[in-house]
């Protein structure tokens, strides 16, 4: 049986996402009532990181050790990886040896290679051009929140960046509308738009996209290898700052969600994570959560009950 990978929303049935959302509500419900659930026991995940990561790396390698496995970190510093070694060996000896691994790159064509050589599940960490994993915390948030985001209308606000890309993508599984309010040539990639047709709507004004939205959603405006962009795009993407007043705008009950890490005074206010609408710490937590069921899902699928 070839494995099974997650390197974007699209790799899943909408009714497995929602299983997977389902089952990150449960395993929360376990772990919050301490009921030790080890189904990975003996399961080892591997995980690469060619960029930086807080969240991504904590919630995995916590949510491995919860499930009874473990985790083990590669930096391509330290590993063949960054000395040359072709990807499609490293997936080929790696996926020998371990159960399911994680990888966070830059392009995404790293992933889908590593993937075509790997015996077993490869996962989506964060690409430069999508954030799946961030989307199952997303919405798992917003579900747990408001219920089914069937219908509702949500605002992506500033750079077209991967995860805008990834919102693109969900917005066709968990069918919702996007509105995607960005500066000129900063537009989410070409293909994903494509691939969406009319379930995503790209405006100029901020105020547009928020107008009437059940949830708004914001990030960096320069993402991990832009850095030498960063004064260009500060000067560009100030009037797409989020801030209480822009939230006004949305619908009464509308939340607010920032994968972080957030830069504060710049894509929202000094005060927005303050603000009730904003459920960013919950969003936080649930990286682990949501995670831990797509652990489950690849790795050891009797388990999961979607
Ligand atoms: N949101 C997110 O992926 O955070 P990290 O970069 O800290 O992993
Ligand atoms: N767009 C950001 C997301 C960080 C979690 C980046 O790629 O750096």
């Amino acid at each position: 049986m070839s494995a099974r990978h997650f390197l974007s929303l699209m790799d899943c049935t909408p009714q497995e996402l929602l299983g997977l959302i389902r089952r990150g509500i449960e395993l929360k419900n376990l772990r919050n009532r301490g009921v030790l659930f080890e189904p990975l026991k003996n399961r080892v995940l591997g995980m690469i990181f060619e960029k930086a990561s807080t969240r991504t790396r904590l919630s995995f390698e916590a949510g491995m050790i919860q499930l009874g496995g473990q985790a083990i970190f590669l930096s391509p510093r330290d590993t063949q990886l960054g000395r040359g070694e072709p990807i499609s060996d490293c997936a080929i000896v790696m996926s020998r040896m371990l159960d399911a691994v994680m990888i966070r790159t830059f392009a995404h064509s790293t992933l889908s290679e590593f993937a075509a050589h790997s015996r077993v599940p490869v996962i989506n960490g964060l690409s430069d051009d999508l954030h799946p994993c961030q989307l199952l915390a997303d919405m798992q948030t917003f579900f747990e929140q408001r219920g089914s985001i069937q219908g509702k209308t949500v605002a992506w606000i500033g750079d077209g960046n991967n995860m805008c890309n990834s919102y693109i993508e969900a917005a066709q599984q968990f069918d919702f509308q996007l509105r995607v309010a960005c500066p000129e040539g900063y537009e989410p990639n070409a293909k994903f738009l494509a691939q969406a047709g009319d379930r995503v709507t790209i405006v100029r004004d901020p105020r547009e996209a928020v107008a009437g939205a059940h949830l708004v959603s914001t990030d960096v405006w320069t993402s991990m290898g832009q850095e030498e962009e960063t004064a260009k795009r500060l000067a560009l993407f100030k009037p797409y700052q989020v801030n209480r007043a822009l939230l006004d705008l949305a619908a009464t009950d509308v939340l607010f969600l920032h994968c972080l890490p957030a830069h504060r005074g710049e894509e929202i206010s000094e005060d927005l994570l303050d603000d009730p609408r904003s459920v960013a710490w919950d969003q936080a937590e649930n990286r682990l959560h949501a995670q831990k069921a797509l652990l489950e899902f690849l790795v050891e699928p009797a388990y999961h009950h979607a």
